[in-house]
């Protein structure tokens, strides 16, 4: 790679804990191919979604400073989990030390301002991993924009198991799966729209929606997250213009890309060949 092509390099940074951020990527692709963008799956220290604060804002921001280095301006935290958890202080205190150009956006913002529209009730719930749930973050980001709207939450930590060991086509994926919609049914029949709170559960969504009435909407964050990057980069025009445009796609992981490039697949919905990231 010459110097000025090196230089000139600057892709939108995607990460996750793992695999799921690919569900977000393949959507923010396949919306605006003419970027460059370089995929980040913190798979030797996944999953997330049962550990500390402390700890998924320490992993997070590692990986984030990875990105920069690569020579990421903008990265998107495709997980939930570290967009709940990291997100606010790596904005609020890392960054303006780092360096205040740079940007970090996560998931959650771009969900929340939208699910009211997804509800006639006035009822809606949120499926997420056990550190989504209860950090709070999708009561207090929807409390901004409907603050009318009613929001149930429910901790799913057995689904990202099961989807990541591939066993979510069996039969046992499907006890799981029925006891956390039905708990959160449970809690109010009216619900008639739920937020797919954790990036690895676009997956099983046909699963999830055979145990809910036909009439309750499902959003799943690939295709909203997308186009409110596409919006941000529309408002921000002194952040597009620093994006690379060479429509590349790369692939880094923590742990062993045979075992990465096996699974991403079924996440990417492609081929996917990664490279090694030693932290
Ligand atoms: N994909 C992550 C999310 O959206 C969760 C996976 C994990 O637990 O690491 O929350």
């Amino acid at each position: 790679m010459s110097m000025d092509k090196k230089t000139s390099y600057k892709p939108i940074g995607v990460f996750d804990s793992g695999f799921g951020g690919l569900t977000v990527l393949k959507e923010i692709v396949s919306e605006m191919p003419q970027y460059d963008y370089l995929y980040l799956g913190d798979n030797a220290r996944a999953p997330y979604g049962s550990r500390s604060f402390e700890t998924v804002y320490e992993y997070t921001l590692e990986c984030v400073n990875h990105l920069f280095a690569m020579g990421c301006e903008l990265v998107v935290l495709a997980c939930n989990t570290a967009s709940a958890k990291a997100l606010r202080t790596i904005q609020q205190k890392d960054l303006p030390k780092i360096d205040p150009a740079k940007r970090v956006l996560g998931v959650i913002r771009p969900t929340t301002e939208i699910i009211g529209n997804y509800s006639k009730t006035g009822n809606v719930g949120v499926l997420g991993t056990a550190g989504t749930v209860s950090s709070g973050s999708y009561l207090v980001e929807i409390e901004k924009f409907f603050p009318n709207l009613k929001v149930y939450q429910e901790a799913c930590p057995m689904w990202v198991p099961l989807i990541e060991n591939n066993e979510y086509n069996n039969e046992g994926a499907d006890y799981f799966i029925k006891k956390h919609v039905t708990n959160l049914m449970q809690q109010e029949p009216k619900i008639d729209a739920i937020i797919l709170g954790c990036t690895h559960y676009p997956l099983i969504i046909d699963k999830i929606k055979k145990y809910l009435p036909a009439d309750v909407q499902l959003l799943s964050q690939g295709t909203i997250v997308a186009q409110g990057l596409k919006d941000y980069l529309q408002r921000h025009p002194e952040m597009e213009k620093k994006c690379s445009k060479s429509q590349s796609v790369s692939f880094y992981t923590t742990d062993l890309p045979e075992t990465f490039d096996k699974a991403a697949t079924l996440f990417y919905g492609k081929e996917v060949r990664s490279k090694h990231l030693a932290l």
